[in-house]
């Protein structure tokens, strides 16, 4: 069984956030930092097993964890080694600020973690610890080596773009010249409590396209099944550098994942103006069945493409809530 949506786009890969908490204030998402909600619950290792070994029948063979700040769940490794017990998940991912990562990467490894996005504004220590709210720019830049130093397969560091702030791309081709990385700039997307952020700092990353192009860049061939990002390399570099423009034309045709939230709810878009909530079917193993039975037909609502462009921003606050 496979999942295809209304317009003939496959989902092979899952986003599935583990928590709501972070330790980061990055100024787009959580300037006032995390604020627990005692009602919110987040999934046990029974429901993420349930949800996985569900999406895997789906042929779901990609998972990327995601937050909040998923390290910071005290059974992190746990939540990997129930994934990655799963043969048919050939890639195991999470998307991080990296506060975890240095004492941690080599168990996570070990439980079957073999592709990390590590978040990096600016190679600014000054702009970095303005963005984000803390001093660890020299801390995370480790990071992302130690990744490389113990062999994980796929290393890219997330980059949001905010305009005068951190789009010199100087800065960036430097430290990608030597070092095999993805470097990914992610256009500023706006969410319901961003705006006055989302006006100030928004730039459309088609103004470093078009640098990058002038300097010899060459875009390359899209595999199968690859996602929205536009990735760009150059001989001289051993990194590369990939453009996700959420708000560019044709964005969503490529749009190859689903994502469920740390409450259990499965978001088509991250822009929906809905979810589907799974929790009542994730209670027991024997309930898969019907979780698919739901899972396709609401999947037949995943809309064409978001209306990000008329300001419908959906129903999530922040992307705190789900990662991205
Ligand atoms: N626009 C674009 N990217 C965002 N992220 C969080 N909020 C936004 C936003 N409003 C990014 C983070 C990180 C990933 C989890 O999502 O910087 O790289
Ligand atoms: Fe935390 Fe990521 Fe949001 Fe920054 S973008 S505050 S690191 S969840």
């Amino acid at each position: 069984m496979q999942l295809m949506d209304n317009y003939q786009r496959r989902f092979q890969y899952l986003r599935l956030s583990i928590t709501e908490q972070c330790n980061f204030q990055c100024q787009y998402c959580l300037p006032q930092g995390y604020q627990p909600n005692k009602d919110h619950q987040f999934l046990s290792l029974s429901e993420i097993n349930n949800i996985v070994g569900t999406f895997t029948e789906l042929g779901v063979h990609k998972i990327r964890l995601t937050g909040g700040e998923p390290t910071l769940r005290r059974d992190f490794t746990d939540i990997l080694s129930i994934i990655s017990s799963y043969p048919s998940i050939k890639e195991l991912a999470i998307t991080t600020n990296g506060s975890r990562l240095l004492k941690n990467i080599s168990y996570w490894q070990q439980a079957g973690l073999n592709a990390v996005n590590i978040s990096i504004d600016s190679f600014s220590p000054h702009l970095f610890k303005l963005i984000t709210g803390q001093d660890k720019l020299k801390e995370i830049v480790q990071c992302v080596e130690k990744s490389l130093e113990v062999g994980i397969k796929k290393v890219k560091i997330n980059t949001v773009l905010m305009k005068n702030m951190n789009d010199n791309l100087k800065d960036y081709l430097a430290w990608i010249k030597y070092r095999p990385v993805d470097l990914r700039f992610i256009e500023l997307m706006e969410t319901g409590k961003n705006n006055d952020v989302f006006n100030r700092y928004h730039l459309a990353g088609n103004l470093i396209e078009t640098q990058l192009l002038a300097q010899g860049w060459q875009l390359q061939s899209k595999v199968a099944l690859s996602g929205p990002a536009k990735v760009y390399s150059h001989s001289d570099y051993q990194g590369k550098i990939g453009l996700i423009m959420p708000y560019s034309k044709d964005f969503c045709k490529s749009c190859n994942r689903l994502r469920v939230s740390s409450l259990g709810k499965l978001h088509y878009c991250l822009f929906g103006d809905a979810a589907v909530d799974l929790r009542d079917l994730l209670v027991r193993a024997d309930q898969k069945e019907q979780l698919k039975a739901r899972i396709f037909a609401s999947l037949m609502s995943k809309p064409e493409k978001h209306f990000l462009h008329d300001h419908k921003v959906g129903i999530l606050p922040n992307l705190s809530y789900i990662g991205g």
